[in-house]
């Protein structure tokens, strides 16, 4: 069984509730069609009724049963309208102008998860990534003892030898451009704990990545990288996580055994932290691309799941990632 029919069968097994701003837009209306369908969720779209009832027309999507809510007409806004406001007003938001965000379907959807109206949400069909994640991070914040929100990217590779049955998560591929080597620390634990939860991997092997392996080159980025591994080892001492390594050594046994004699994860690592975000970019476009493997994308670090689509996504993507959020909300 695929990894993503094995996180579809955790989110059925615990049906969550999932709301997708993007409620009028053609590929989420299909999504929703299908996600209830397939019994990942119970999606509830947000928008105009009219307009919405009109694309599922277009699309042939039966949506009736389906949930919406339109922000300009809701009989929570106030209550919502409140809770931003005092939220956001130590960082000059007035009242006047939560009431104008509330109306966005966007901030609406992350104050429904935010009042625990909703267990989850999905969007980014339209908006960028950016405008999907700034209110998450302003609004929902990080969980409990985590520094940073970051990325997670499941990539289901078809050399099954990789990793965990040719499962390698990457962190972190979408968010936070230049880490520092605490917040590199956060990442690497934050990954291990999606690989855990996500993936069901008993046992993450975390790698540090880096153009080094074990001090085999002396760079002030190197040190960045191998100083997240002693704060990482301090956050998490039972973790399995080693560094800093190369690429190769992480993933080849007998390349790991040289470079990186008697340690438990090269090699053998399924969990690979890139030193930034252009390198952890590149670095899945290359594995997707070239490596041919299929790759899933979840934020991780919020106190609630949120999670950002690409504009080019698939109606399948987004049926893909609402059980991804759906199988986050159950932790
Ligand atoms: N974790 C937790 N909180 C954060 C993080 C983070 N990683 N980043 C910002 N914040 C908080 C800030 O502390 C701030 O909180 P506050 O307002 O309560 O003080 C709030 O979020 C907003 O912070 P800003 O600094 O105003 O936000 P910024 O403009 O830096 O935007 C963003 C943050 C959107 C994550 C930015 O870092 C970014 O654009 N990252 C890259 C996204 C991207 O384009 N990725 C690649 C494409 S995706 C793909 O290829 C799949």
């Amino acid at each position: 069984m695929s990894m993503i029919e094995k996180i579809k069968n955790k989110a059925r097994a615990n049906v969550k509730t999932i709301v997708l701003p993007e409620g009028d837009e053609p590929r989420t209306v299909k999504a929703a069609e299908d996600i209830v369908k397939e019994g990942l969720a119970t999606p509830i779209l947000l928008g105009n009724p009219e307009k919405i009832a009109e694309v599922a027309k277009k699309q042939g999507a039966d949506i009736s049963g389906i949930k919406i809510i339109d922000p300009a007409a809701s009989e929570k806004a106030a209550e919502y309208t409140k809770v931003l406001f005092e939220l956001r007003k130590a960082k000059g938001v007035a009242e006047e102008d939560a009431k104008k965000l509330v109306a966005d379907p966007m901030y609406y959807g992350i104050m429904m998860v935010k009042c625990g109206d909703a267990d989850g949400l999905v969007s980014g069909a339209v908006h960028t990534t950016g405008d999907m994640l700034r209110p998450a991070l302003q609004i929902i914040k990080t969980k409990p003892g985590m520094k940073v929100v970051s990325s997670s990217f499941l990539m289901d590779c078809p050399n099954k030898s990789l990793g965990e049955d040719g499962l390698l998560v990457y962190a972190d591929c979408v968010v936070m451009p230049c880490p520092t080597a605490e917040e590199l620390a956060h990442i690497a634990v934050s990954a291990a704990e999606t690989a855990r939860v996500l993936c069901g991997v008993q046992e993450p092997r975390v790698a540090l990545l880096s153009f080094s392996t074990k001090g085999s080159a002396k760079h002030e980025l190197v040190t960045k990288v191998q100083e997240a591994v002693k704060i990482a080892h301090e956050l998490a001492p039972d973790l399995l996580l080693d560094g800093e390594m190369q690429f190769d050594a992480a993933l080849v046994p007998e390349i790991g055994a040289s470079k990186a004699p008697g340690s438990k994860v090269a090699g053998r690592a399924n969990v690979l932290v890139f030193p930034d975000l252009q390198a952890g970019n590149i670095g899945y476009k290359i594995t997707q691309r070239i490596g041919g493997a299929e790759c899933f994308a979840v934020l991780q670090g919020l106190a609630k799941p949120c999670n950002d689509l690409s504009r080019g996504c698939s109606v399948e993507d987004i049926v893909n990632t609402v059980a991804m959020t759906a199988v986050q909300a159950t932790c």
